[in-house]
């Protein structure tokens, strides 16, 4: 048997017909930039998070980006952040010469420790961009306080958490912004990139509507330095497709997770959710011991997983090359040399987890 990480074909050839009608729609109306579907998706996805304001934007790494520059985040600001991520969200302070200052993560839900952020604000920390890694939440309680307290911006990173919440409250809706990305894998993919910023700040709002279409509010006027980020028309019409369907698709990847959390051997370190935290399942990751080998047994039996990650952010040569700093974060270090994402997408099989849970299983068993 052959267990793909994503075979987001599966998903295509079921919604097909509402796909391309949807597209279909898009070319009858010739509205591509900024159209009728860009604007429904803001509404909605600003609904549906708790917020007022939506901007949708041409990818989650822009959305992060223009969240920082819209909080006026500049040159020499510190900004407090997650060693455990995906380069993007490293990759926006660094473009605006910001300076990233890494937190070690907690073992237990792979985010940032919030128990050790406070030693780390100095009078030049602006912001802090708390990631909700795999899509579960960060203690974002921890975080408002401490940002409270010292006059912070918080910029959630939701890009893999688009219906993550903590008790009723949304990921997204915490912060001075959330951020999404609607790459194709996440668990809400369009076929392209895409993204969002949302807000409850009308400010805010303003402005990243502004810096998506280079600092301009009025055509052909400039105020500001900005980007060309805009989320395409047909992009946003797949993504209000999908929309309909938010609740089923994470639900069925907590299914999947609920399955593995149940059937596989406790010699691997499982996901767990806290009281009143919400996973969305993003990614469903272990911690193995010798993971290189178990991740060798399972392709050799034809079972995809891959590395999330398998180098820290701090251990990444451009950061250090322009950080200039050592930094010792054991637990992330030590996560990266351990972690394994599984198949976990909604589409996936019955006898396809059955046979994930088996080789995994029968790996740790033989030896
Ligand atoms: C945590 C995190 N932040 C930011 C991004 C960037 O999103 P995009 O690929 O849409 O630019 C991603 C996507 O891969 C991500 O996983």
């Amino acid at each position: 048997m052959k267990v793909k990480m994503l075979d987001l074909s599966r998903e295509y050839k079921k919604y097909r017909k509402e796909y391309i009608e949807a597209v279909e729609r898009v070319f009858d109306r010739g509205d591509f930039i900024l159209g009728e579907d860009v604007k429904n998706v803001e509404r909605i996805v600003a609904d549906y998070v708790g917020v007022k304001y939506g901007i949708g934007v041409g990818n989650g790494t822009d959305a992060l980006l223009l969240s920082l520059m819209a909080c006026g985040v500049g040159e020499n600001d510190e900004v407090i952040t997650t060693p455990f991520t995906f380069f993007a969200t490293v990759e926006v302070i660094l473009q605006l010469r910001a300076i990233p200052v890494f937190v070690d993560i907690s073992l237990e839900d792979f985010n940032i420790d919030t128990d050790l952020i406070e030693e780390k604000i100095t009078t030049k920390t602006k912001a802090i961009i708390p990631v909700h890694i795999f899509g579960y939440p960060v203690n974002m309680e921890r975080i408002m306080n401490l940002a409270n307290k010292y006059n912070l911006v918080v910029i959630e990173d939701c890009a893999q958490a688009i219906g993550a919440k903590i008790k009723e409250k949304k990921c997204g809706s915490f912060g001075s912004t959330g951020t999404f990305s609607f790459f194709p894998t996440k668990n809400i993919g369009c076929a392209g990139d895409g993204g969002m910023v949302v807000t409850d700040s009308e400010d805010v709002y303003k402005k990243i509507r502004s810096l998506r279409v280079h600092g301009s509010s009025q055509k052909y006027i400039h105020d500001d330095i900005g980007l060309n980020s805009r989320l395409d028309t047909i992009q946003a019409a797949l993504i209000l497709e999908k929309l309909k369907r938010i609740e089923e698709i994470n639900e069925k990847r907590r299914i999947n997770a609920q399955f593995y959390n149940k059937m596989l051997t406790d010699k691997v370190k499982k996901p767990s959710e806290k009281k009143g935290y919400h996973h969305i399942y993003h990614q469903y990751s272990i911690l193995a011991e010798r993971r290189d080998e178990l991740k060798e047994y399972l392709k050799s039996k034809g079972v995809d997983s891959v590395i999330y990650y398998p180098l820290p952010m701090h251990k990444q040569n451009v950061v250090q090359k322009i950080l200039k700093k050592e930094y010792s974060l054991p637990v992330c270090e030590n996560v990266s040399k351990k972690i394994l994402s599984l198949p976990i997408y909604p589409e996936l099989e019955d006898e396809e987890k059955e046979y994930v849970v088996e080789k995994i299983n029968e790996f740790y068993d033989r030896s």
